[in-house]
């Protein structure tokens, strides 16, 4: 009984971080050290609404979570184990401003977000992402890819402080 629950839960984050991986990215944290950049790029712009598409362990948005009380953050997160890890790292936070959701990031409507943030790998920001933002980012929303670029969409501007920072491309629509 205990073997087959163990191997249905392996089972099921296997199936997770595989769908994760092919989709958008495998699970590959943003630095740290970067994320004091993103929340000057945010505080810069005065967001309502903030998104992470993909928020893997949700390390980012729970530190602009607790930057920013007054802006609302939504994380959404296909691999299981991660969105659950998210999951109860935003309760003990006790976050009042962070919803985490076990979603497929393609089936969120983008049109009420005023950030949009990925991190994806770009065959998968060719392929599916450059549509799906395009037609749903709402005019004046900003997006923010770290370390990838998104090619059709007009860059507004590359954060890259130093030759050995990772980029951030902000684009506006
Ligand atoms: C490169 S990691 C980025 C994690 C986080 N955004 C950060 O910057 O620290 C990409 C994350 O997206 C998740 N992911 C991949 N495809 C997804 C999809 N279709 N919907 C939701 N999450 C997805 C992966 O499981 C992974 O955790």
């Amino acid at each position: 009984m205990l073997e087959t629950l163990l191997l249905i839960v392996i089972l099921i984050s296997v199936y997770g971080f595989a769908r994760g991986s092919s989709s958008l990215a495998p699970w590959v944290p943003t630095k740290v050290k970067d994320y004091q950049r993103i929340n000057q790029l945010i505080k810069k712009n005065n967001p309502k609404k903030f998104i992470d598409l993909g928020c893997g362990s949700a390390g980012l948005i729970i530190f602009l979570a607790k930057k920013n009380p007054d802006i609302e953050f939504v994380g959404v997160e296909i691999a299981l184990p991660l969105f659950l890890f998210a999951w109860l790292r935003a309760k003990f936070f006790g976050l009042k401003n962070l919803k985490i959701k076990y979603q497929d990031l393609f089936n969120i409507d983008l049109k009420e977000f005023d950030i949009i943030f990925v991190y994806g790998y770009p065959r998968s920001i060719k392929k599916r992402l450059t549509a799906k933002i395009k037609k749903q980012a709402k005019p004046g929303a900003l997006l923010l890819s770290y370390v990838f670029k998104f090619h059709e969409l007009n860059l507004l501007e590359i954060d890259k402080p130093t030759s050995d920072s990772l980029a951030i491309f902000v684009y506006k629509f």
